[in-house]
């Protein structure tokens, strides 16, 4: 049998360290919220592979669908000779997306490609050049995306020059006192000392902050963001990569606010684990680009398109918006009962399952406390629970079980979050 620590030497030799793990523990079969590693041991999946799998692992219904795809077409590229579930996929999509249509997609293979396609295609229809983009946001690691992604390290250091006119102002953060006339006052400046409004192409917000630390933008924010676009002719792109698909409990985390963007680039839980991305967009924008402008070789392929639609009939048959919202409520009930006990957990915060407790020193949101975060993560791996983390100061831990988890294994996992708080975490008061 092969061990974790055999394949973690074998990858230490073959595969570069820029690709960081999570943990040291090689997965080797899952099956909706749980997960075996290669040594046979258990774990309860509060990770979803970073939000792929709202639907959980092997859905039932994705992989069947996937299964009877297989069978008949693999790839044929949809530039070449096309076929129907990317024009299914397409029709589904337009007819959910948040706002009146018509509505187009175009597909793509990851979140990246449809960040820098949701670019091109608000540069082509405006004819401008200008992004404004929120500092603490994630779009992406290739070249275009990193300029929107707002955080140094690890991203964007050493990489540069990136895509210029790209501008970041700050996305509110209550718990450190960021507020949402901050972030407009911000923008305001940028359109004074930066760049003119007229230049602007697109301002591109995640109505919940992912990989910055699940900050939900205020509805106050997002309508404010829309009025400012139709004021100056500029595209509202929400980038719905990470809360998309039933996980705020909204099938899109901006319906929340009642906002309608012009552009959503979405991936992750959109096809269960197949890799797909898409740009939903208004019509008249996205048929600005001229045939051959868009595409990709594997963009939107036969077999991811199947399992997009057979997550999408799970979200409406298993009613996963409405599981968000339990189990979000769960959730946040536990940590919050724990952050009254313990003063390492200065905030918790939940938009249905897309929860989050942020840990800092002694209740104080300016002592952020990664070594904390790190080792929690690590106290719930050797307890058999996937955890992952997050934040700008690395010190946010986030919850992204399969919105399918039996609530079972949702108390389960939670009881293993505290044992290994209590392997880890500062004796709390009283
Ligand atoms: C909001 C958001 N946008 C874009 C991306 C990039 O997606 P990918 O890693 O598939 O390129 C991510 C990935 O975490 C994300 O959370």
């Amino acid at each position: 049998m092969t061990t974790n620590a055999e394949l973690a030497r074998r990858r230490a030799e073959a595969v570069p360290r820029g690709v960081g793990n999570a943990l040291t523990v090689y997965a080797d079969r899952a099956a909706n919220a749980e997960l075996w590693d290669v040594e046979g041991r258990r774990y309860i999946d509060f990770a979803s592979g970073i939000a792929v799998l709202n639907t959980g692992h092997l859905h039932p219904r994705v992989q069947a669908a996937v299964a009877a795809q297989l069978a008949r077409l693999s790839h044929a590229c949809f530039q070449v000779t096309p076929y129907e579930s990317y024009v299914a996929l397409a029709e589904r999509l337009n007819a959910i997306a948040p706002g009146p249509g018509p509505w187009k997609t175009i597909f793509f293979t990851t979140g990246a490609e449809a960040v820098e396609n949701a670019v091109k295609i608000a540069r082509h229809r405006t004819g401008r050049s200008g992004i404004v983009a929120f500092s603490g946001g994630f779009h992406g690691r290739t070249l275009g995306t990193l300029a929107l992604t707002g955080k140094v390290q690890p991203y964007k250091a050493g990489f540069g020059p990136l895509l210029p006119d790209v501008y970041h102002v700050p996305y509110p953060m209550a718990f450190h006192g960021v507020e949402v006339a901050d972030s407009l006052r911000a923008i305001e400046r940028v359109f004074k000392a930066d760049i003119a409004a007229e230049r602007v192409a697109a301002i591109v917000i995640e109505p919940v902050l992912g990989e910055g630390g699940f900050y939900a933008a205020p509805p106050a924010l997002l309508r404010a963001l829309r009025d400012l676009c139709d004021r100056h002719g500029i595209l509202l792109v929400a980038d719905e990569i990470q809360s998309g698909f039933a996980r705020t409990g909204r099938m899109f985390a901006i319906e929340h606010a009642g906002v309608a963007p012009d552009l959503l680039t979405l991936a992750k839980s959109l096809a269960g684990g197949v890799p797909l991305s898409a740009v939903t967009g208004r019509a008249g924008i996205m048929d600005s680009v001229p045939p051959g402008g868009l595409g990709g070789t594997y963009a939107g392929s036969p077999l991811a398109c199947a399992a997009g639609l057979a997550v999408l009939d799970v979200i409406r048959d298993e009613r996963l918006c409405e599981r968000a919202e339990r189990l979000g409520q769960v959730i946040a009930t536990r940590l919050r009962a724990l952050q009254a006990r313990w003063p390492c957990i200065g905030e918790v915060r939940a938009l249905g399952a897309m929860v989050a407790m942020e840990m800092v020193r002694e209740r104080r949101a300016d002592a952020p406390d990664a070594e904390l975060t790190k080792a929690l993560v690590q106290a719930a791996g050797r307890r058999g629970l996937v955890l992952l983390s997050c934040g700008v100061d690395g010190n946010v831990i986030r919850f992204l079980a399969p919105l399918t988890i039996p609530d079972a294994q949702l108390t389960e996992g939670l009881a293993i979050l505290e044992a290994a708080l209590e392997d880890v975490a500062p004796r709390p008061h009283g």
